[in-house]
């Protein structure tokens, strides 16, 4: 059993944001929930976060995840000084102590896993993350023999020119034991060129230190800055679209599709260029999504086909055509085999099986029933100004081209709607309904300023 500690406590000032910099988004979750997710499969006895800038904000973002435990630092000195402040937590804890920088949100679990394992064999004092990086500026850099026993960890700032040459980068991920860590925390000083409490330097007092070289070096990037956080969302996609790759999905142009980590794909889905797939998003086999589509949060079925279109919060199901230009959006289920076409809005509405919405229409609050037919243009006029009414269309029914449905209104099943009708009252079963004016023809008429000539007839 090991206790985490994430220190997400530094205000971030190279983000400049008014957010705290541990809140960023990355790829759809706060950077600091992703640090901690990294710790799934572990068997973790307790897992406090160091909160201080923004601590109530954070708080907040992380209070829908369960067995977390907050600790104020305040004033803010440092990392050394931000592991001081679990001592009254961990009085009678004896085990391993895991800390993880709150900035550093790419690790894989079983990276994590592996650390903790190495630690445990050896028996290390301390047992810290570390990559040889081409361009180790702004790390700490490690100073360790052949055989990984660590002497010491120099800040960036602190080094000399000769240590600034060292390629070897302190990821800021730990394994402590944690009654060793206790007992030289108190030791630390601020005599370095930040004038904090480094973490860091608690290293040259614990025996043995090791060393373990990351063997995937994008997994420990930090993020200070905007640049970084791109970067690490970019290798995110890159891992995610790679792994669906391997399990049987299609991507055309794989760099420019984004999808996040609860999207689920089954296989011989293809995804075309400008494919973005958010939040829990489910698509179904042989299901050819793109190019340029936006799905969020929603389920599409097998063998649909989407192109250019805007999905969010709704469902698809199997078979079904839908574009290009549609925007389905809030609680909308669409059935089996429909068609969804040019710029058609769908809210809050269920469209039955075999139903066809095909060409520049609005529905909102309504209810479709198997194989009905709503004609190009026609909208649902579903707001009063004040209030949202349902429309509900029967069975079978046929909806011309250009009609209005004044809702609150319910038309049955098999009803026939002439084009251009507004309807603003109930409908029977098997009815046409015709709501327009009679069309007027007068034969030979001319416009009155012309009425004074004889009448020409035309060709
Ligand atoms: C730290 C390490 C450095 C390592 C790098 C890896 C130290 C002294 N240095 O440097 O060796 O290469 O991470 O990314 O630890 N924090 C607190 N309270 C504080 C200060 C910081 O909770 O008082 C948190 C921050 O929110 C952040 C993390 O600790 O999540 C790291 O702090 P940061 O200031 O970013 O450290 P680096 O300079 O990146
Ligand atoms: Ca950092």
């Amino acid at each position: 059993m090991v206790a985490v500690a994430v220190l997400a406590a530094g205000k971030g000032t190279r983000m400049k944001s008014d957010l705290p910099k541990v809140l960023h988004p990355l790829a759809g979750k706060p950077m600091v929930e992703r640090v901690i997710r990294s710790v799934q499969g572990l068997p973790v006895e307790r897992l406090l976060v160091v909160v201080g800038h923004g601590a109530a904000q954070v708080k907040q973002a992380l209070a829908h995840l369960s067995g977390v435990e907050f600790v104020e630092q305040s004033p803010l000195l440092g990392t050394g000084h931000a592991v001081q402040q679990l001592i009254p937590y961990l009085q009678d804890f004896t085990g391993d102590l895991l800390v993880l920088n709150g900035d550093v949100p790419l690790l894989r679990p079983h990276t994590l896993a592996q650390l903790v394992a190495t630690h445990e064999q050896g028996q290390y004092g301390v047992t810290l993350l570390t990559a040889l990086l081409p361009d180790p500026t702004g790390y700490g850099r490690v100073i360790c023999d052949g055989q990984f026993q660590v002497s010491a960890i120099i800040e960036d700032r602190d080094c000399t020119p000769a240590q600034r040459q060292n390629q070897r980068v302190n990821a800021g991920i730990y394994c402590f034991r944690w009654p060793q860590l206790r007992e030289v925390l108190p030791r630390l000083t601020t005599a370095n060129q930040q004038q904090e409490y480094y973490l860091t330097d608690t290293v040259q007092w614990l025996r043995p230190a090791r060393a373990v070289d990351i063997l995937d070096v994008a997994e420990i990037l930090g993020i200070n800055d905007r640049k970084q956080l791109a970067t690490a969302t970019q290798l995110l996609y890159q891992r995610w679209r790679d792994e669906w790759m391997r399990r049987g999905v299609t991507m055309i142009d794989p760099l420019s599709i984004t999808l996040e980590d609860e999207v689920e794909l089954a296989p011989d889905v293809i995804l075309e260029p400008q494919t973005h797939l958010r939040g829990r998003t489910v698509v179904g086999a042989g299901s050819h999504i793109g190019p340029g589509c936006w799905l969020e949060n929603s389920q599409i079925g097998h063998d649909v086909r989407i192109m250019y279109s805007v999905i969010t919060n709704s469902t698809v199901q199997s078979n079904c055509q839908v574009g290009p230009f549609a925007h389905i959006r809030e609680q909308t289920e669409v059935g089996v085999h429909c068609r969804v076409g040019n710029f058609v809005e769908i809210k809050k509405t269920q469209v039955g099986n075999d139903s066809r919405v095909a060409h520049l229409s609005y529905l909102g609050d309504a209810q479709l029933g198997a194989q009905v037919n709503v004609g190009a243009g026609t909208i649902t006029a579903n707001f009063d100004g004040r209030d949202k009414h349902p429309t509900v269309i029967g069975e079978g029914s046929k909806l011309g081209a250009n009609s209005v449905l004044v809702a609150p209104v319910t038309l049955g099943a098999g009803v026939t709607v002439a084009a251009g009708s507004v309807v603003t009252e109930d409908v029977p079963n098997d009815a046409l309904v015709i709501a327009r004016a009679r069309q007027v023809v007068k034969p030979h008429w001319r416009p009155p300023y012309l009425r004074h000539q004889e009448h020409e007839p035309s060709p």
